[in-house]
């Protein structure tokens, strides 16, 4: 690829333990060995300021009105949008593990107001790509370390499911909606093969914005 070309944003969003880790690094892995340049990153991204105050309220050991946490995940998205953007410009593709469609999922299916959910998202870049991994919620609780933290219930995760529905209707021209209850395997193939001729569609094209 020539120095202009930009990298592709691609998004892995779903309910927790749906298995977005282990497709993003399946992901990883496959561009690598392609040679074409790829780094993996992960919302919340825990280590900056917020992200520590994120964390305290994940693993509860810090309650927070649910408008302020909700607030602080867009706040964790804008304060690495230069970088992002930066990386991607370079070349880089971004493997990302959730995104602004988490914020918007998990505050609504608390009962926030859905448009006041996503005006904080508004002017963040827009992914390229979002793979929307889909599975009942009853198959969730046998999934690893289920019910650690605190919005790992099979109830709440089926709000947070339908909210994902309905964005995924709304976004069907860059979402891809993929059944995770197939082996990792099966669903890295379908994964792959979108994925890779997604680098190569998008590398001369502008990055676009969340609106
Ligand atoms: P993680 O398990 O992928 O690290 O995500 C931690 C939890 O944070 C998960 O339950 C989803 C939730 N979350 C939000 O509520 N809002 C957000 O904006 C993001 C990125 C995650």
């Amino acid at each position: 690829m020539s120095l202009e070309n930009r990298g592709a944003f691609i998004v892995f969003e779903g309910c927790d333990r749906i298995g977005k880790t282990t497709q993003c690094r399946l992901l990883v892995e496959l561009l690598k060995s392609r040679d074409i340049p790829v780094l993996p990153m992960h919302f919340p991204e825990r280590s900056s300021h917020i992200g520590q105050v994120i964390n305290s309220y994940l693993t509860n050991s810090k309650d927070l009105p649910d408008e302020v946490i909700h607030l602080m995940f867009s706040a964790n998205r804008w304060e690495h949008m230069n970088q992002i953007k930066q990386k991607l410009l370079e070349g880089n593709t971004l493997v990302v593990d959730r995104y602004s469609y988490s914020g918007v999922a998990y505050s609504a299916a608390k009962g926030l107001d859905f448009d006041w959910c996503y005006a904080p998202e508004r002017g963040l870049l827009k992914p390229d790509a979002v793979f929307y991994l889909r599975a009942p919620a009853d198959d969730l609780t046998n999934r690893g370390e289920y019910g650690k933290e605190r919005y790992e219930k099979v109830e709440f995760q089926g709000r947070v499911a339908k909210v994902f529905d309905q964005i995924c209707a709304k976004e069907a021209n860059y979402w891809h909606q993929l059944d995770a209850s197939q082996s990792a395997e099966d669903l890295h193939a379908q994964v792959a093969d979108i994925a890779v001729k997604l680098v190569h569609r998008v590398a001369t094209q502008d990055l676009d914005k969340l609106y």
